[in-house]
């Protein structure tokens, strides 16, 4: 099938109770691997393209990811969503989207509410009137190797101002900062699931977790029951693609050529056992 919009993953997330996976890639082995294994095991899942990896990093273009992910989808029976995440620049949002994301994050976890309501209600206008859906994040989630990010409640999510957040910002979905830190953990992380109930029960828009690298799967599969419709993962799926590629180089193998193939078969080993956590 062509593309889903992730508003509609999200949805069926929601009326099953659980959480679709979400998945930062770079390149082309990436996607396949994910598109291939949310087939074999019939997972609606999203696809995330990290705008620094196309801007700074010059790894991809949103344009190039975008055709990539949607020329994989069209194979497939299962539903693959695209999504942009964490950007808060405007113009590069609504680039993206004309693009052909049909789905993107507008951060604006590092400003004031009052400022971030302002700035997502913006980008939802404009992404509204093109068709595409927008998540935003209230509360802070940080960076892992600041132990202190991930256990800061000053920067959690707040269940009292969460409910007048999603509706004045107009968004369709919001990450939550509720014990996650993006990154590898120094300390293993413990999810605050009393405030995530809150939240849940304050809001009707789909729950975001960011910062999934490293969460323990009883906890994951907790947070999945109280209100995380989307999951996000990274770091540990992007270490394993380059831990891959330096074993192959240090190995000497004679055909480089091989390498993405041998790359893939490693992704697709990880993707299932990450897959199989949701139970959509
Ligand atoms: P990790 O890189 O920690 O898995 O987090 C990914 C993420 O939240 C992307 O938005």
């Amino acid at each position: 099938m062509a593309l889903e919009k992730v508003s509609e993953i999200l949805k069926m997330a929601d009326r099953a109770k659980t959480s679709a996976i979400a998945f930062n890639c770079v390149d082309y082995p990436m996607i396949k691997s994910v598109v291939k294994v949310a087939e074999e095991l019939n997972k609606p899942t999203i696809i995330m393209l990290y705008p620094e990896h196309a801007r700074d990093k010059h790894w991809t273009t949103p344009a190039v990811f975008a055709a990539a992910v949607k020329t994989e989808a069209k194979k497939v029976k299962v539903p693959i969503g695209l999504h942009l995440d964490h950007c808060s620049d405007y113009n590069y949002i609504l680039a993206a989207i004309k693009e052909g994301f049909q789905s993107v994050m507008y951060d604006g976890s590092m400003l004031s509410v009052e400022e971030n309501i302002k700035n997502t209600r913006e980008v939802a206008k404009a992404a509204h009137a093109l068709g595409a859906d927008v998540e935003a994040e209230l509360g802070r989630v940080g960076f892992a190797n600041t132990v202190t990010d991930q256990s800061d409640e000053d920067m959690y999510t707040k269940a009292e101002v969460a409910a007048s957040f999603c509706e004045q910002s107009n968004c369709n979905s919001v990450a939550v900062a509720v014990g996650t830190a993006h990154g590898f953990y120094k300390e293993t992380p413990k999810l605050d699931i009393q405030r995530l109930k809150s939240i849940n029960a304050a809001t009707d828009v789909p729950l975001v977790m960011h910062g999934g690298s490293g969460v323990p799967d009883e906890q994951l599969e907790i947070a999945f029951r109280e209100g995380i419709n989307k999951f996000n993962v990274g770091t540990e799926f992007f270490y394993l693609y380059y831990q891959t590629m330096q074993e192959f180089c240090s190995a000497g193998h004679p055909d480089f050529f091989d390498l993405p193939l041998l790359a893939q078969e490693r992704l697709e080993n990880y993707l299932r056992t990450k897959m199989l956590l949701s139970k959509l």
